[in-house]
């Protein structure tokens, strides 16, 4: 099968959050395990054109009409030795070489030049893909593109579109539809939500397929609470939403290999070598190195939806415990000025650090015994998957992908992964956290077992890649 996969981030080249994980790693695993070739396409932003270890030949230069607009287009390719998977990357400079790769007030002309371009390079390579597969709002112009202006040339292609978060929807002033888009006013209800247009309605009306990264954020998207508008929408076009649990590439985020870990572990030796990391980590952030102490981690955004309301309100009773608590991320400074002043306060059980950093990242989840994910939504979610893959016990707020992928352990049958609240308040998370550190603390077989159960749990991207390909031989009705 041949599959376009497109998206406006994908790691190593851009990453901004999960999407870029995912972007990087599932092309790579479809080719992978189906032996189906896959075509990559992000934007050539600056900072890749500038990354000396990015090698790209440049393919074909074109001039894209976008409404009364005729930008210029540049196709570039990654020289690479991969025959299954290609890289692809749109260049203009006046929309992709700035800072970020988004927040601008142009944001939407942006990405409607990015989704028309890939169309118009599939067109010129002379492909004729079996699937497209589009995500997040930044691509989510791709079905109504092919729709209106690539049918003839690229209609045998069927379209899937994932909601990696529905809270971004590409809204725009209704003029962009003639103006930015070129498309006839026949598209405006395509597009209409309230007095608004909205790229990602489009999509969901327009996909043959819908897809969302886990089964529980596709329920949960049905409904007000979560679905940021757009519920009735999504339940008009149930019949074709399907949920599918992201995994994470094993062979990179991986303790035996990871070169930021100082003491690499397997299910073998993790229970002589993860308290080495541990060692290292209490180190390297300044708290007392005591090998007992229950050492918490957390690794994320510093917002509202990733819980840290209850987190901060609960920072007084963590301090209240015998535990260590490390913090790695950066946000809104409401939350970053809480937990630097808990750690002023209790430098010996709170390590606050306020960056970005791989390094400390993955020290973190080798060297934390608990890690904790109170994420008020999580469409996913990619960290407790890490934490599990290394033996850290994830505490998580059950919602989305964290209730699909951490199961309540169960020290009578030893079953599970992890503890899991179901109330979105501090003190139902703070019984989960106490239930976690007491077990730590006083049943260290089972806890054990517990690390076990995470370490072999299967989060690689083999078992969703399968349901991809599945999802796409449906809708494509080819083997
Ligand atoms: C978004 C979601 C996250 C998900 C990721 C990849 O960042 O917030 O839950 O894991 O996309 O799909």
């Amino acid at each position: 099968m041949n599959i376009v996969f497109a998206a406006s981030e994908a790691a190593p080249y851009m990453k901004t959050g999960g999407l870029g994980d995912v972007a990087q790693a599932l092309p790579l695993a479809l080719s992978k395990y189906s032996g189906s070739r896959v075509l990559l396409f992000i934007p050539f932003y600056g900072s890749i054109k500038r990354d000396p270890a990015f090698k790209t030949e440049l393919v074909s230069e074109f001039e894209l009409k976008l409404g009364w607009r005729g930008q210029y287009a540049g196709l570039h390719r990654l020289v690479s030795r991969r025959r299954k998977l290609e890289v692809y990357f749109i260049d203009n400079e006046l929309y992709f070489c700035r800072d970020r790769a988004y927040g601008y007030s142009d944001d939407g002309e942006r990405f409607a030049f990015f989704s028309k371009a890939i169309l118009q390079s599939l067109v010129i390579l002379g492909e004729k893909p079996d699937i497209i597969h589009c995500n997040d709002w930044q691509t989510a112009l791709i079905p109504t593109f092919l729709h209106a202006f690539y049918h003839d040339k690229l209609g045998t292609a069927k379209t899937v579109f994932t909601i990696h978060n529905i809270e971004y929807q590409g809204w725009v002033h209704p003029y962009f539809l003639g103006d930015v888009l070129g498309l006839p006013v026949s598209y405006d209800s395509t597009f209409k939500f309230g007095d608004q247009h909205n790229f990602m309605k489009s999509a969901i009306l327009k996909c043959d397929a819908l897809t969302t990264v886990s089964r529980t954020y596709a329920k949960e998207i049905c409904y007000p609470y979560y679905a940021h508008g757009l519920h009735d929408i999504i339940n008009d076009h149930a019949f074709k939403l399907t949920g599918i649990v992201n995994g994470i590439d094993t062979d990179v985020n991986d303790p035996a290999t990871d070169p930021n870990v100082f003491h690499p572990y397997d299910v073998s030796n993790v229970f002589e070598e993860k308290p080495k990391n541990k060692a290292d980590l209490q180190k390297e952030l300044g708290l007392p190195i005591r090998p007992d102490v229950p050492l918490i981690g957390i690794v994320s955004r510093l917002v509202e939806h990733k819980g840290m309301s209850i987190l901060c309100e609960s920072l007084e009773k963590i301090a209240s415990m015998d535990v260590q608590f490390a913090v790695l991320g950066t946000g809104d400074s409401e939350y970053e000025s809480w937990l630097k002043s808990e750690a002023e306060r209790h430098p010996d059980r709170f390590s606050v650090n306020i960056r970005f950093g791989k390094h400390l990242a993955s020290r973190i989840y080798a060297g934390a015994d608990i890690y904790i994910m109170p994420s008020k939504s999580e469409p996913c979610g990619l960290s407790q998957l890490l934490a599990m893959h290394y033996g850290t016990v994830p505490v998580v707020h059950e919602t989305g992908g964290l209730k699909d992928t951490v199961a309540p352990f169960f020290p009578d049958t030893g079953e599970g992964t992890g503890f899991v609240f179901r109330g979105f308040t501090g003190p139902d998370m703070m019984d989960s956290l106490r239930s976690a550190v007491d077990l730590y603390n006083g049943d260290r077989d089972s806890w054990n077992k517990l690390v076990m159960n995470c370490m072999t749990k299967d989060v690689s991207w083999k078992l969703p890649a399968g349901e991809y390909m599945e999802l796409y031989r449906r809708i494509t009705n080819k083997k």
